[in-house]
């Protein structure tokens, strides 16, 4: 599990800040108190190895100093790109709305836990995104800070017992403008 987390969070994130936090929710007492989150997910939160709640951390700029700091500490980027790159994101993130935040977030958040579907799978296991859970009471029931954890999705992990059903996807002429 850590060896997944790990791959999916080399996902990109808007100049790396990286919001994504994840609850692993792999204890018989810990799906108990999911399923009673989940109402219509019983069979995944309750069968499944594990469920990975994926939140975004509403404080994460706590962590931009840290992430810069690292980088340029591991030789990955110069200390003039360092404070050039926070002289622009400091006072950016600063302004951003509440809504604006969110949507910035909401998007990372996606791309990692998309990320970790695919990192799933190539190690043999399968997965259920769900948005059908309260996500009004999580972070409460978890014991996490309900303002700074907001919820973004669960994602049911382990070996499928069954085969899935197929599923229609609209033609890519349908989706797709070419300019
Ligand atoms: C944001 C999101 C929320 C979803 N919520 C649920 C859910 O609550 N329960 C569920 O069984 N599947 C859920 N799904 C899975 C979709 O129903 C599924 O991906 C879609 O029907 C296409 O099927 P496929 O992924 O098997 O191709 C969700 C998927 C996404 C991306």
């Amino acid at each position: 599990m850590t060896e997944i987390l790990a791959k999916a969070t080399r996902a990109p994130s808007a100049i790396n800040m990286q919001p994504w936090r994840f609850l692993v929710i792999d204890s018989p007492e810990g799906k108990e108190k999911l399923a009673q989150l989940a109402s219509f997910n019983q069979t995944q939160v309750l069968t499944s190895s594990a469920v990975i709640a994926v939140f975004y951390d509403a404080n994460n700029i706590e962590y931009m100093d840290e992430i810069f700091s690292k980088a340029v500490e591991l030789g990955y980027m110069p200390q003039e790109v360092k404070e050039l790159q926070l002289q622009q994101a400091r006072p950016y993130y600063a302004s951003l709305t509440p809504a604006a935040l969110r949507d910035i977030n909401m998007l990372d958040s996606g791309l990692v836990s998309m990320q970790l579907m695919l990192v799933a799978r190539a190690h043999g296991y399968d997965t259920n995104p769900m948005a059908g859970y309260d996500k009004d009471r999580i972070a409460e029931v978890f014991q996490l800070d309900k303002e700074r954890f907001q919820p973004v999705m669960l994602l049911s992990i382990g070996k499928a017992s069954k085969q899935g059903y197929p599923s229609y996807r609209l033609p890519v002429d349908t989706i797709t403008t070419w300019a």
